[in-house]
């Protein structure tokens, strides 16, 4: 059986990263894709260079000419600029539409049928506007947030509880901005959900908001801690996490930004919600049941998003 074929489209921190835990993780062989003449050859190389060490079979190659990634199974997106210090996702929304522009024509081009999955920021707007500019089928494009934010809230859990960070296990919806919306009564330890772990007194109320504060503002702590780039090596994970469901056909259910007809009440937009991930994309939206405040929480994080498209949209006529 041949290998798969993983197109990355971005061979910067968080390409790199991927490029080197699909290999790892056999998913298949690896094309890295830059507009950096020589920067996906090299990862490339190097790389595969680390697999007769680590023990690995994938072949890796990169270019700088769409071309390269024809007949890819997975394309994984982080084609643009990540956030500096002082900055909000969405400052980024100018540069990298530019960017989507270019890639979703690559993909319409040459990987029609491969499984999208994007990480661009401000990444529900992003990937919204790459499935316009590839005319990709809604349900073979998702965007990544949802798993790395549930597992920036597993990890400060886990540190809390002193447990291991396999047994806790979070949901984190919403848009990927600060508004994002940690679900803390479908969040557990062990099946425990978090709220009865307060009544058992294994945290108080003030410690678990504040965790939901930080991990809202996950992503900018890394920001100012690295000073020159935003986090890669947990966006990497959590994507890779996302294409290794889709290439086994695992059905993982993760909280990804999908392309929403109606349920919760969104129509036309990609938001972070619970979906399926199997062999044909996204197979199903888990809609669960919200609260009063966990509904004004969602919809806040929707207006939010709707606020991004209307920008991307006003800067690109194409997409009204
Ligand atoms: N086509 C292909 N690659 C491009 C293009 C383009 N039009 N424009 C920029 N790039 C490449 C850059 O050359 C760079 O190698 O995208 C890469 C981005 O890498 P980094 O700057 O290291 O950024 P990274 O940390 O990987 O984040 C990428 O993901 O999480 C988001 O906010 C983050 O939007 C950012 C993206």
């Amino acid at each position: 059986m041949a290998r798969k074929k993983i197109a990355l489209i971005g061979a910067g921190q968080i390409g790199g990263t991927l490029a080197h835990l699909a290999g790892l993780k056999e998913l298949g062989d690896v094309v890295l894709f830059d507009i950096a003449d020589g920067v996906p050859q090299g990862k490339g190389l190097d790389i595969a260079e680390s697999a007769p060490v680590d023990g690995f079979d994938a072949k890796y190659s990169g270019a700088s000419d769409y071309s390269a990634i024809a007949g890819a199974d997975v394309v994984i997106v982080t084609a643009g600029v990540p956030r500096k210090p002082g900055m909000s996702r969405d400052d980024l929304i100018g540069i990298n539409l530019k960017v989507m522009e270019a890639v979703g024509t690559g993909i319409k081009t040459h990987a029609p049928n491969a499984f999208v999955i994007c990480i661009t920021n401000p990444l529900d707007a992003m990937v919204w506007a790459l499935q316009k500019f590839s005319g990709l089928d809604p349900k073979k494009i998702v965007g990544m947030a949802g798993v790395l934010d549930s597992a920036r809230f597993r990890h400060f859990l886990a540190e809390e509880f002193q447990v291991s960070v396999e047994d806790v296990t979070a949901f984190v919806l919403g848009g990927h901005g600060d508004d994002m919306v940690p679900l803390v009564r479908y969040s557990t330890v062990a099946g425990v959900p978090l709220p009865d772990l307060v009544k058992m007194g294994w945290t108080t109320q003030e410690k678990l908001d504040a965790m939901v504060e930080r991990t809202r503002k996950g992503g900018g702590e890394i920001v100012n801690l690295l000073k020159t780039g935003s986090a890669f090596y947990a966006p990497a994970a959590s994507a890779i996490a996302m294409a290794e469901s889709y290439l086994k056909d695992k059905k993982r259910v993760l909280p990804c930004a999908a392309h929403l007809t109606g349920q919760y009440g969104v129509d036309g937009l990609f938001i972070g919600v619970p979906i399926v991930i199997g062999e044909n994309g996204v197979e199903r939206i888990v809609e669960v049941e919200f609260t009063a405040e966990e509904t004004a929480m969602f919809e806040k994080s929707v207006n939010s998003v709707k606020g991004l498209v209307e920008a991307c949209k006003g800067i690109n006529g194409a997409l009204a």
